[in-house]
């Protein structure tokens, strides 16, 4: 039986619900039926404000994330901006795409930062971690890296698209001063020092100001099998007089897997042996959780217990969503264990990879390891997981979903001049309102459906969502997990007067439908008309849906 340590080792009715006055405009819509669910929003219970961080994006130097999908080269006869895909770029600042995590993942204990700077022509070539888990159908770029895109590539970006780097640092295989070079030549003042200069020679000669940096990546896997008391004493020794610069650096420490409570509380225990001062260098603690296992308590084996991404059984939708799911519990669980170290609660949690993980086989580029092609259960799961996220704003300072083009949950798949947005990157287009937004506690009112599992019925929840407020507008998001009931839903405003109001969502009748290259508008977000009866706003939600409302307040 394997694991994936083993495998990244070898390579939530009533009479004061929302009333509307004949002013709004809304369009009134024939229900015949009563609701069967509500949502109401609590204006006087505020739960903290939304990082824009928790729209983040992860992109390692992985098969053809990079090569084929964010870089194409400058002389390219796909239309880029200084050899960066243009169709990415614009769509990236479309959703405001807040922080990129790069180069790994894996990647990033086995990068040496310097062979991505100077010269293009003179970069070495280098075996890429990945390398040998690659088919016979790789290109050579994703097998032996040609360091096309180093820090300045992806810094450059970052800045075209708006968004924050963040640069995860070996701590596998490089000594603590290549990390302490690598901030001093993203960070360090213009003409101060030869790597400030080398930047400049690279005509960027202003500094980068790189604020987010971690401290590794799955330490207790790839990035070196530390035990968690061995990584946090590499951790005091990478994070010790580090060069700040102007900046703030905000160190993200390489987190536990999944539910591994003991990781986050031995770390700590350990980082702390120093004394309590030592919290200060800790930013966020990672947190990963891949949703893989669809066997339904049938094995643990990391192969055999996944799915298929897109010839998958009803029964595979929800034991997916459940999967997911699972990333509340995380989030709540070691935020209680963090609460045993850090009273006031200054580290917050980076959940700096999330996704599912399908068995290879349906990649739209064949040979792209890692590629997967997300349907409309991925764009389900994804909503679902960032209004997890939109719960606890207080506790999750950033996430990034993994990946984002040609490899696990993407936004967006490229093969040269080919390029399409997938369900899961219009998802983050209809979520990109809850962005600094101030999150509001909702209660979501629905009965349970139930499923059939391997004979008994199983139950699961029928509608979850989060709300926020923001500049008089009033954002709420919702799963329909269904893949055959619609919900009917009242909505209830307690302490807010809505006005203008339009609903966005993605659905399908057919629950694996996909976009492809040749297809590209199977899974597109849909306008529909708010519905008002007798003053009380009333919506529909599709079956196997995710929507988005935003409400103006008056
Ligand atoms: O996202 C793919 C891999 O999954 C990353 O490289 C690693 O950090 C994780 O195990």
């Amino acid at each position: 039986m394997i694991n994936r340590r083993d495998f990244l080792h070898k390579g939530a009715l009533g009479a004061t619900a929302l009333c509307l006055s004949s002013k709004t405009g809304w369009t009134a819509a024939s229900n015949s039926r009563s609701a069967d669910s509500r949502i109401e929003v609590l204006f006087d219970e505020p739960l903290g404000t939304i990082s824009p961080n928790i729209y983040g994006h992860f992109a390692e130097n992985l098969s053809g994330v990079l090569y084929d999908g964010i870089w194409v080269g400058e002389k390219s006869r796909v239309p880029n901006i200084d050899g960066l895909r243009k169709s990415l770029i614009e769509h990236m600042r479309k959703i405001k795409a807040s922080v990129i995590r790069f180069p790994g993942g894996c990647f990033a204990d086995s990068y040496d930062w310097r062979d991505g700077i100077g010269p293009a022509e003179k970069r070495p070539r280098r075996t890429n971690f990945w390398a040998n888990a690659e088919t016979e159908k790789a290109p050579s770029s994703h097998r032996y890296d040609p360091n096309a895109v180093g820090t300045n590539e992806f810094v450059h970006f970052c800045k075209l698209i708006g968004a924050e780097p963040y640069l995860a640092a070996n701590v596998r295989s490089l000594p603590a001063s290549a990390f302490q070079q690598w901030v001093e030549y993203c960070n360090s003042p213009a003409g101060s020092t030869t790597l400030a200069d080398a930047r400049g020679a690279a005509g960027y000669p202003d500094p980068f100001r790189v604020k987010y940096w971690g401290v590794g990546n799955e330490s207790w896997g790839c990035g070196g099998e530390f035990t968690p008391q061995e990584y946090a004493v590499e951790f005091r020794r990478y994070s010790t007089w580090l060069p700040q610069f102007d900046d703030e650096l905000k160190l993200i420490a390489s987190g536990p897997n999944t539910d591994e409570w003991f990781w986050t509380r031995e770390f700590l225990e350990e980082v702390l042996r120093k004394g309590r001062g030592e919290l200060h260098r800790i930013y966020g603690m990672a947190l990963h959780h891949y949703a893989w296992n669809l066997s339904r308590g049938k094995t643990q084996d990391w192969d055999a217990g996944k799915g298929e991404a897109v010839k998958f059984d009803q029964v595979d939708w929800y034991e997916l969503l459940r999967e997911g799911q699972r990333m509340e519990g995380l989030i709540t669980g070691h935020w209680q264990v963090l609460s045993e170290f850090d009273h006031e609660h200054r580290v917050k949690l980076v959940v700096d990879e999330w996704g599912p993980w399908y068995r290879p086989g349906s990649e739209a580029t064949p040979g792209d390891l890692l590629e997967q092609m997300p349907t409309l259960r991925d764009a389900v799961f994804s909503g679902m997981t960032l209004d997890i996220f939109n719960r606890h704003p207080e506790k999750v300072a950033m996430a990034n979903c993994a990946q984002l083009i040609n490899c696990l949950n993407s936004l967006y798949l490229a093969h040269e001049d080919k390029f399409v947005i997938t369900p899961v990157g219009h998802v983050f287009e209809l979520y990109a309102s809850h962005q600094g937004g101030e999150a509001l506690r909702t209660i979501f009112s629905a009965s349970n459906l139930h499923y059939d599992r391997d004979g008994k019925s199983a139950p699961f929840w029928g509608l979850s969502g989060s709300a926020s407020v923001r500049d008089k507008s009033l954002t709420i998001t919702a799963v329909n997990p269904s893949t055959n009931e619609p919900r009917l839903v009242e909505i209830a405003l307690r302490g807010a007067t809505a006005g203008e109001a339009t609903m966005k969502f993605l659905s399908n009748p057919d629950i694996h439908a996909h976009n492809t290259f040749d297809q590209r508008d199977v899974v597109v977000p849909q306008t529909k008309a708010l519905s008002s009866t007798g003053g009380v706003l009333v919506v529909e939600f599709p079956p196997a849906s995710v929507a988005a409302l935003n409400i103006q307040l008056r």
